[in-house]
């Protein structure tokens, strides 16, 4: 199994720092493409996404690794409506097929090997009943801001929270690490370890599973996809 990177102290903070997402949109987005079928989270963590996806009616599964995120998921209300199983999503197979599976903000980059990503594509691509679909909602990595020479950008910075991502660019990993400032004055650091990926190898991981690109946009209200755009939502389809 994979390091957990969300124990009891981020899943405890997780909501609170995740409040000002907008979830409306990515909800609409998904319980269109589920239709009348079943959905699949990836990661689903607390349900910022599974919990009003079921409230539409959609039937929801969800998988994650930390047992801490799935505990804050289990004590909301509507949580018993969602079926939820302990594991790694690259390689945990279940004993059903689902109309949409999906994986949302950056979390394909917590695989932190390409042979990870690749298996996650797989994995899904045996999930999907004909016709299915997978999401994926991932930034574009960040590098035409890394200036030459440089393995450091800093993405936050206040007051309580400093927060930088390192690269390797070699290796294409990267690391976000915050540093949040405690009630004694003291900052306490937390590392998060990244494998940042491109569309088009995206794609490519698609195409070996079997799966080929049905939709790109930049957002969830299907703004283009251009050279410009810091994030996409990728709709692959079985072929
Ligand atoms: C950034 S959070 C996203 C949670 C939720 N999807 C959301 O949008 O709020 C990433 C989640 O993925 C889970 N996760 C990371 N790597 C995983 C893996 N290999 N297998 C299963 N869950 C994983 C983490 O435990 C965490 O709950």
């Amino acid at each position: 199994m994979p390091e957990d990177h969300f124990g009891e102290q981020v899943a405890a903070g997780y909501d609170e720092s995740t409040e000002t997402m907008p979830v409306e949109p990515t909800v609409d987005f998904l319980a269109e493409l589920a239709g009348d079928g079943a959905a699949l989270e990836l990661g689903i963590g607390t349900g910022r996404i599974a919990l009003p996806l079921s409230e539409r009616g959609v039937p929801v599964h969800g998988i994650d690794l930390s047992a801490a995120m799935l505990a804050q998921l289990r004590a909301k209300p509507g949580a018993d409506r969602i079926v939820l199983t302990e594991g790694d999503f690259a390689d945990t197979r279940l004993d059903r097929t689902f109309r949409l599976s999906y994986l949302v903000f950056n979390t394909i980059m917590n695989l932190t090997s390409q042979d990870a990503q690749v298996a996650c594509f797989r994995t899904m691509a045996a999930h999907l009943e004909p016709g299915g679909c997978f999401v994926i909602e991932v930034m574009v990595p960040d590098l035409q801001r890394l200036p030459p020479g440089e393995t450091v950008r800093p993405f936050q910075l206040d007051a309580e929270h400093l927060g930088f991502d390192s690269y390797d660019v070699a290796g294409q990993g990267m690391a976000s690490h915050h540093f949040f400032r405690q009630p004694d004055g003291s900052w306490q650091r937390s590392s998060i370890p990244f494998r940042y990926v491109w569309p088009a190898e995206l794609d490519l991981m698609a195409a070996l599973a079997g799966l080929r690109l049905r939709e790109r946009w930049s957002d969830w209200q299907r703004s283009p996809f251009t050279s410009d755009s810091r994030q996409h939502i990728s709709v692959w389809e079985l072929s």
